[in-house]
């Protein structure tokens, strides 16, 4: 396998920095399809931020949280050195070497004891703000939580989404302590952000999409694509990282392999529509269950015969939910256009109608 190492994301890593670069004063939420390349495009920019900052990285990825106690255990990490709280403070106040990253807000057994024994948001918030408000004496803090729609739907006593809102708000326009990114794949979610009142005039949003076409064609260069080979990964893949870095590991046969992949996928979007045919096919969305049959889902699929990307509103609503859910489709509330998750999808959905 040959080693595939982090392509340009130039102009992505320029307006993170931009924000960066000036006083906290919004919360950014990081939006695109799946699989587009977000949570590589934060890893990489951590790893290049100067020494005055400080990151807490969170990625809510593979976690399952449906209580209080699996949050703050989300949230934070102990620190193993068993060290008192002001000390852990200082360490990341001081430590100068370079910028400091930690996969969870480091805390000491006595602080998560509490947290869990008393069981209130207001605690841990508060304790946020302190926490950030020392540190931003001596450093800047940087808070991303990855895959923030995992809590989208958790309801403990209050929605825990609003609570995590209201803290983001006070960080950043309020206090301007601790710089926030908010990154997601999730259409529907960022839609309910995108018109949620309470966030209005108090975030940005930043598309991290596939590559666009030069971008694809220069990263194929780089592992020795011939021109037939790059157009041929450009008209099947697009500029999906995931599935381009699937083709250079392919190697020689890299024509049976897009094939395969676009096979694969017509498969399972026959499946649905089967099930849809059979059962209905069945989507929750809050407390709403829709039910599709397979002429909505047809419908849904039919435009895109002729076009790559549709306004928002050509689909009704149930459709578009649905094909969403199905991770068929994807919707940019920001621009109103909804388009497939990739160029795949895109031809897969032409085999199938
Ligand atoms: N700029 C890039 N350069 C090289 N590989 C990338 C790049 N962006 C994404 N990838 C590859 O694509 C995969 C999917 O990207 P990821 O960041 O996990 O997507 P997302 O978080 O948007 O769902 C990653 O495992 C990574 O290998
Ligand atoms: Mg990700």
């Amino acid at each position: 396998m040959m080693e595939v190492t982090f392509h340009n994301r130039e102009s992505e890593i320029k307006e993170i920095m931009n924000t960066l670069s000036v006083k906290p004063r919004l919360i950014t939420f990081i939006y695109g399809p799946i699989n587009s390349g977000k949570t590589e495009l934060i890893t990489n920019l951590i790893e290049q931020l100067p020494e005055n900052y400080v990151v807490f990285y969170i990625n809510l990825r593979g976690k399952f949280i449906s209580n209080y106690d699996d949050f703050v255990r989300a949230l934070f990490k102990l620190d193993r050195e068993k060290k008192e709280y002001k000390e852990i403070l200082k360490t990341i106040s001081e430590v100068s070497l370079k910028s400091l990253k930690f996969a969870g807000i480091p805390i000491t057994e006595g602080i998560l004891d509490l947290f869990f024994r008393e069981k209130t948001y207001e605690d841990v918030f508060e304790f946020l703000e302190d926490y950030f408000t020392e540190i931003a004496e001596n450093k800047i803090p940087v808070l991303i939580v990855d895959e923030l729609q995992k809590i989208g739907d958790v309801r403990i006593n209050t929605h825990l989404i609003y609570e995590l809102f209201n803290l983001f708000i006070r960080l950043t326009k309020e206090l301007h302590l601790c710089h926030v990114f908010a990154v997601t794949s999730d259409s529907l979610f960022i839609e309910r952000v995108y018109n949620e009142a309470m966030l209005e005039g108090r975030c940005r949003y930043s598309l991290v999409d596939d590559f666009d076409s030069e971008t694809t064609l220069a990263f194929l260069g780089k592992y020795g694509f011939t021109d037939d080979e790059k157009m041929m990964a450009w008209e099947y893949c697009g500029g999906k990282p995931v599935c381009l870095i699937e083709l250079i590991n392919t190697g020689e046969n890299r024509r049976e392999r897009v094939e395969e992949m676009i096979g694969i996928r017509t498969g399972q979007i026959e499946g649905l529509i089967e099930d849809a045919k059979a059962f209905g096919y069945k989507i929750s969305y809050g407390a709403e269950e829709i039910v599709l049959n397979e002429e909505q889902i047809l419908e849904g699929l039919e435009p895109f015969r002729t076009k790559d990307c549709l306004k928002s509103n050509e689909l009704s609503k149930p459709v578009k939910l649905g094909l969403i859910k199905a991770n068929i489709l994807f919707l940019d509330p920001v621009k109103q256009i909804i388009k497939p998750q990739s160029r795949l999808n895109l031809l897969a959905i032409r085999e199938v109608i």
